[in-house]
């Protein structure tokens, strides 16, 4: 069902990659190795999305509430999270892609954040595919940091209360003036958003797949854009509006 799917590719895909810790459970191995077979799948998804013409790839790497888990985890995290920029920089330069990142990067260790910093600005020329890390991201401390942010410019007087419309929230959020993702995917067979986009994603069209992220391969991916390409997206109005 992969076929024909050039015809309406999503412009923005987001991922909720999840699953790596089951994947690891289900092999007798380490909750790391599974984070480790995970960049694996980073690293295919990423150039098949580069190579199918999306525009922008968000990838939720790691969240506000991920910090609460056992630190010797979130330390291995914060270790392979440096080593796979360092390691995947030349795939990005090679397909033309430009790394981004949102979320409260200030919270990552200096190592982590510099590498982040050193591997955007040796990709902001690239014209291709945004891959957009979302790094210690939630969606409700995106839209408080916002509120506060509006809030000083208030104050400020740079604009009053009446002005604030759906457009000037959207662009206080970290994902400023990027697309609404068209297709989010999360994989694992969790049924939830766990805090990811939620503002953005209000007519996103959600996909989920059983399968662990470590096994989630391209023909899994563009499985999903299929099943997204048959789908009818109404914004609220009707079929018969659409068909005029
Ligand atoms: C997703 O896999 C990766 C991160 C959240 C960092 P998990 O680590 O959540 O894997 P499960 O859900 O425990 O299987
Ligand atoms: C969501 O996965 C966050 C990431 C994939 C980075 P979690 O595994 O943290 O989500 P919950 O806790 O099952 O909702
Ligand atoms: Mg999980």
């Amino acid at each position: 069902m992969a076929e024909n799917i050039s015809q309406s590719v999503p412009r923005h895909i987001a991922i909720i990659m999840d699953g790596n810790g089951r994947w690891a459970k289900q092999h007798g191995l380490k909750r790391m190795f599974g984070h480790q077979r995970g960049v694996q799948t980073v690293h295919d998804i990423t150039e098949a999305a580069a190579e199918l013409g999306v525009e922008y790839l968000t990838l939720y790497a790691f969240s506000t509430e991920n910090w609460n888990r056992p630190q010797e985890e979130v330390d291995a995290l914060m270790s392979l999270l440096v080593d796979t920029v360092a390691k995947e920089t030349p795939t990005l330069m090679k397909n033309n892609i430009r790394l981004l990142t949102i979320g409260d990067i200030t919270r990552l260790p200096e190592k982590a954040r510099v590498k982040f910093q050193t591997c955007m600005e040796q990709t902001a020329a690239n014209t291709g595919l945004k891959l957009v890390v979302a790094l210690s991201y939630s969606s409700r401390w995106e839209i408080t940091r916002a509120v506060q942010l509006i809030a000083e410019d208030v104050k400020k007087g740079n604009f009053s209360a009446d002005d604030i419309n759906e457009s000037l929230v959207s662009s206080y959020l970290t994902t400023g003036d990027m697309p609404d993702p068209d297709l989010l995917i999360r994989t694992s067979g969790e049924l939830r958003i766990s805090n990811f986009l939620l503002w953005q994603s209000a007519y996103t069209e959600l996909y989920f797949t059983p399968c662990l992220w470590p096994d989630f391969t391209v023909e899994h991916f563009k499985e999903a854009i299929a099943d997204y390409s048959r789908r009818e997206r109404r914004f609220g109005k009707t079929t018969e509006q659409l068909q005029k």
